[in-house]
């Protein structure tokens, strides 16, 4: 079984992926928590280079990294892993892509149906939780234990998060647009809420739709 989370960076993936995969042991599943870009040799090498780069990247070259990056880990550890049961709790997957790459940067997203494609092996996760946030506030989270002035400039975030407020405002559009379109496979969920009540509303659809 492969469950995937996804949302804005700051909206607490994270923590719930933690809770659920203590929660999904305890049930005596074997449980594999894994992220995106990174989890193999190669593909951590690709996030430094994705994520910590003071310069420039052009968005076909970013969308390439993240896809060689997605292309180790599905065929290193995500296929293996699946075939042998394991429940696989993937931070970020394809989605990421669509969302970051395709109404972030811009790039067409035919063409991008067509990476994903071939670096997923056609994978698609059996359900997707998407954490709901506005930009403002995931920042605002991101500060909230620190005195650094709020914001999107701030030498304190990563490559990515650097890319502003109105490229995060098309990425959660975006979000939105896919998951109008994937309405089956995708959970969204209110990242405003209690750390402990999203867990409990993630265990109640995960039992309610794949009972044991
Ligand atoms: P990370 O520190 O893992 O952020 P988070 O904890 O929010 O998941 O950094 C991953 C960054 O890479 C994040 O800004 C989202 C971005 N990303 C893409 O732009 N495209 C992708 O395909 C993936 C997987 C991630």
């Amino acid at each position: 079984m492969l469950i995937t989370f996804e949302g804005i960076d700051g909206a607490g993936k994270s923590t719930q992926i933690k809770q659920l995969a203590g929660y999904l042991s305890s049930q005596d599943r074997e449980v594999l928590v894994l992220r995106e870009p990174g989890d193999t040799e190669v593909a951590e090498k690709i996030r430094t280079i994705l994520l910590d780069s003071k310069g420039e990247i052009s968005p076909i070259g970013e969308l390439l990294l993240f896809s060689a990056s997605r292309a180790e880990l599905v065929q290193e550890v995500i296929v293996p892993a699946i075939a042998v049961g394991k429940t696989v709790i993937l931070d970020r997957f394809f989605d990421s892509t669509t969302a970051y790459q395709g109404y972030g940067r811009g790039i067409d997203l035919t063409l991008l149906q067509s990476i994903i494609c071939i670096s997923t092996c056609g994978i698609i996760p059996d359900i997707t939780f998407y954490l709901d946030i506005e930009p403002e506030e995931a920042l605002r989270r991101k500060f909230s234990k620190t005195s650094i002035p709020l914001s999107f400039e701030s030498e304190e975030l990563d490559r990515m998060e650097r890319s502003g407020a109105e490229f995060y405002r098309n990425v959660r559009r975006g979000y939105h647009e896919i998951i109008s379109h994937n309405k089956a496979r995708f959970v969204t969920i209110n990242a405003l809420q209690p750390v402990a009540a999203i867990h409990r509303q993630i265990i109640t659809i995960l039992e309610e739709r794949f009972p044991v």
